[in-house]
């Protein structure tokens, strides 16, 4: 069986204790908010890395499961802001839940379940030492992901990003998550310090693999497949690394064109895939995707720190998961 279907039952017990957790909420309507995308679907990706990571060091998964689940929480709930910001209507195959409940419901949501992530680490079944490196951990993984939030806002307004700040971005935007959950998944399953690092560095790395593809999906999927809105990150004028490489490759009349859609709020399909078309023309799309296949393979050396073949086997698998991925 292949990934993610052979973890089904584990999944199943995540989404278990995802669901139980809104149910502490007095307030129904924000009950309702706060379980909308968790109800709607969503891979489970870093619940299952915590739980996979532990597994190799010979610890419990069931262990690491709260915290897993405090994870998937944090990213949730950066999910909800997340759409409010780019303003995107659909997530999951789903209304975003700002459209669903308005923004007002969809910021005391995102708050809400941040406040709840930690409550469940702190009900974790292991030592106060380890509760207290996991919410070191969250919270330095949510200031930083706030700051590379804040760079994607700022670079919308920018014309030249270079491949550096981009790559700082989406560190902090989307690697942290990824690095979090592999150290501390490795901390539960009682690794060494130093195999701690290389986790966490596997994390980062597979992180950004992780993002550069996303930006990839955005342009080559379909909204069915995705879950999420297509091109939208053209029309929002994000400096994905396609586009940090496009402008620094194009030539005018194109690099023009390409331009005048960047950023453009009311652009239509048909200027959408012009700029796609111009992209892909240039090669910056299969240059994204190279990148990205680099980092997943620098990510895989690190797993050195994992002696069992078996569960390093499990790990090169998860890694390679972050490029086949189609949602
Ligand atoms: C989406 O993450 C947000 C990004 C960091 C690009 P996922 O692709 O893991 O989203 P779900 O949880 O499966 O919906
Ligand atoms: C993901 O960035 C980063 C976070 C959600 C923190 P995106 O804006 O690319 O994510 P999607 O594409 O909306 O899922
Ligand atoms: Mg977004
Ligand atoms: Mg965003
Ligand atoms: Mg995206």
């Amino acid at each position: 069986m292949a990934f993610p279907d052979e973890y089904k039952d584990r999944i199943k017990i995540i989404n278990g204790q995802l669901m139980q957790s809104f149910e502490v909420m007095d307030n129904v309507n924000l009950r309702a908010a706060m379980a909308h995308y968790p109800a709607a679907g969503g891979k489970r990706l870093r619940p299952l890395l915590a739980t996979m990571v532990c597994e190799a060091f010979g610890g419990n998964a069931d262990k690491a499961i709260p915290y897993g689940v405090a994870l998937e929480m944090i990213h949730n709930f950066t999910l909800v802001h997340d759409d409010v910001m780019d303003e995107d209507d659909t997530r999951r195959g789903m209304k975003t839940v700002h459209h669903e409940y308005g923004v007002p419901e969809a910021i005391l949501a995102g708050d809400a379940m941040f406040a709840r992530a930690f409550e469940m680490v702190l009900d974790s079944d292991i030592d106060d030492s380890g509760v207290v490196k996991l919410v070191e951990i969250l919270a330095r993984s949510v200031r930083l992901l706030a700051d590379g939030q804040q760079m994607d806002l700022d670079f919308e307004d920018r014309d030249i990003v270079s491949p550096e700040e981009y790559l700082e971005m989406i560190e902090r935007k989307t690697a942290v998550l990824y690095s979090a959950a592999a150290q501390g998944g490795a901390i539960v399953g009682g690794a060494s310090e130093q195999q701690q690092e290389a986790l966490f560095e596997y994390g980062r790395l597979i992180g950004l693999g992780f993002q550069i593809w996303d930006d990839v999906l955005d342009l080559r999927s379909t909204k069915e497949t995705f879950g999420k809105p297509v091109l939208n990150d053209i029309r929002n004028g994000k400096k994905t690394l396609i586009i940090v490489h496009a402008v620094d490759t194009m030539k005018s009349p194109q690099k023009d064109e390409l331009l005048s859609v960047l950023g453009k709020k009311g652009a239509t399909e048909e200027e959408l895939m012009r700029a796609k078309d111009l992209l892909e023309a240039v090669g910056s799309i299969d240059y994204a995707s190279r990148i990205a296949s680099e980092f997943v393979a620098k990510a895989k050396e690190e797993l050195k720190a994992v002696k069992d073949d078996k569960h390093r086997t499990i790990l090169v698998g998860f890694a390679d998961f972050m490029l086949s991925r189609k949602s």
